[in-house]
């Protein structure tokens, strides 16, 4: 188990286990500029410019706190073309903690499920899987396929006291693949620690009854494990049974199970780039030529050499407990404060972020004025802080463009890894507190550009009242000159 620093006072707080040596200079803007800020960007806050964020909680892609050991490895960096040494530590990393012995770069988690798609799939093929992330379902679609998402039917539940809600439910697969046919099924996905319903991870046991299938069935078995390592410490927490195990061992137990292994180091490894990894030369023989085609070379796969050797660097820390635990530990005190408030937020506490039930805070607004953006809007008027919307603008439209609404409507925020100070998540509370005391002021949003492939990038949008000029001079009667 987790070493556990006990406070003399009997208070429980996740203690820092690092130090910080670099900074960056954060600013507060007034509220009437944040107001402007929300027009400028049409609601979205994808569209907002870090220099009026405070605390950036949008994500946690390529935004953990590298660590010393990274950023030096990153001066010792052997630029080429072709054969580089660092591309040959990269190599080994992948093969010492993810146990996989070849190994394809890519620029980003996305481009390794473009290359996965499009060397497997065809065109009416199903992909079975946990829960569908943005980017993977987009390939999928591109490449004339569909997904079929089978979790347990509470998975969904915004309150529940499943460990595991990222398990797929075993009989929902085997029917899957009976009704839609195995010539029909290249591969099932499963996404460590799923993503879009508040980072829930899966067990090994389940992984374990998932290999069993996808054996029976000749189907492979691949791994989103872009947020692996979390994943395996709630396993570590979670999962009796594998609890005295070193995170190393966890490791090496789930991606064994996997016939092909990929990932976004931008989260994995706290680096940029990515990976594709599998011990099966067949499978790898089939990619290979695609990586020159669309990434770079073989040995660089569209990464600079640099951001090679921090995630090289980035992979062994991820074998780090007192590293690897502190975003779950503060998206654990931040569950659990907000949820003793009756604030409205996912548990039990997942990975990557705390996850705020739009659905359930902004009950007035209908799904088709999309609750989580306008709270994302909200929040970020009210406070400084950029979440992100993880709902029905998340969503595509179906083939006839008609909305498909979200089955979950989240506020996601993202909480990287050693980048916020206890403090923070104290003014992170602070300020949904007042919103929700506030609630029935936030009004819904609507369309004013909607893109047809991932809207929610660029979409822009507009209130459907004056609601946020009516909330800012709320704000201002309340908190006075306060930022
Ligand atoms: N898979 C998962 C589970 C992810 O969370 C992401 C990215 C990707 C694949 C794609 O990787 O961004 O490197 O191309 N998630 C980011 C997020 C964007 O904010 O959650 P990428």
């Amino acid at each position: 188990m987790k070493e556990q620093i006990k406070f003399y006072s009997g208070e429980k707080i996740p203690l820092e286990l690092h130090k910080v040596r670099i900074v960056q200079k954060l600013n507060l803007a007034p509220i009437e500029r944040r107001l402007t800020a929300l027009y400028e960007g049409g609601f979205n806050t994808f569209q907002l410019h870090t220099g009026d964020v405070f605390l950036d909680m949008l994500t946690d892609s390529g935004t953990n706190a590298m660590s010393d050991k990274q950023l030096s490895a990153m001066m010792q960096a052997d630029d080429a073309y072709a054969g580089s040494q660092s591309f040959a530590r990269l190599q080994t990393a992948v093969e010492e903690v993810l146990g996989k012995k070849y190994f394809l770069p890519v620029h980003q988690g996305r481009a390794a499920e473009n290359i996965i798609s499009k060397t497997f799939m065809k065109k009416g093929d199903v992909i079975p899987m946990n829960y569908h992330f943005t980017t993977a379902l987009a390939h999928i679609l591109e490449n004339g396929g569909r997904i079929e998402e089978l979790l347990h039917d509470d998975a969904l539940q915004i309150k529940s006291n499943n460990p595991f809600k990222g398990n797929i439910d075993i009989d929902k697969l085997v029917a899957c693949i009976e009704k839609n046919g195995k010539e029909n099924i290249p591969f099932i996905r499963m996404e460590a620690s799923t993503n879009l319903i508040g980072g829930q991870p899966f067990s090994i046991a389940n992984l374990m009854d998932v290999r069993r299938v996808a054996d029976k069935y000749g189907i492979m078995l691949v791994l989103d494990a872009s947020l692996l390592g979390e994943n395996a410490y709630l396993i570590k927490e979670r999962e009796p049974e594998w609890k005295e195990n070193t995170m190393a061992d966890i490791l090496k137990i789930m991606t064994n199970l996997a016939d092909l292994v990929y990932f976004s180091a931008r989260k994995l490894s706290s680096s940029r780039g990515g990976g594709i990894c599998t011990n099966r030369k067949d499978i790898y023989g089939k990619m290979e030529a695609m990586i020159p085609l669309y990434e770079g070379f073989l040995t660089y796969g569209g990464m600079s050499v640099r951001e090679i050797e921090a995630m090289a660097v980035g992979l062994y820390e991820t074998l780090d407990e007192s590293m690897i635990s502190q975003s779950p530990s503060f998206i654990e005190y931040l569950v659990n404060d907000l949820d003793s408030k009756n604030i409205p937020v996912v548990t039990p506490p997942g990975v990557l972020g705390c996850h705020v039930d739009a659905k359930e805070f902004c009950a007035h607004i209908p799904q088709t004025e999309y609750p989580a953006g306008a709270l994302a809007a909200a929040l970020y008027l009210i406070s400084g802080i950029r979440g992100m919307e993880r709902g029905t603008i998340s969503s595509v439209r179906d083939e006839n463009g008609k909305e498909i609404l979200a089955d979950v409507e989240l506020l996601r925020l993202a909480i990287p890894r050693r980048v916020f100070t206890l403090s923070q998540i104290k003014y992170v509370i602070d300020r949904l507190l007042w919103l929700f005391d506030h609630r029935e002021m936030i009004g819904g949003l609507k369309f004013t550009y909607e893109p047809p492939v991932l809207r929610f990038f660029m979409g822009k949008l507009s209130p459907v009242s004056d609601w946020p000029e009516k909330m800012m001079a709320k704000f201002r009667k309340d908190f006075g000159h306060s930022l």
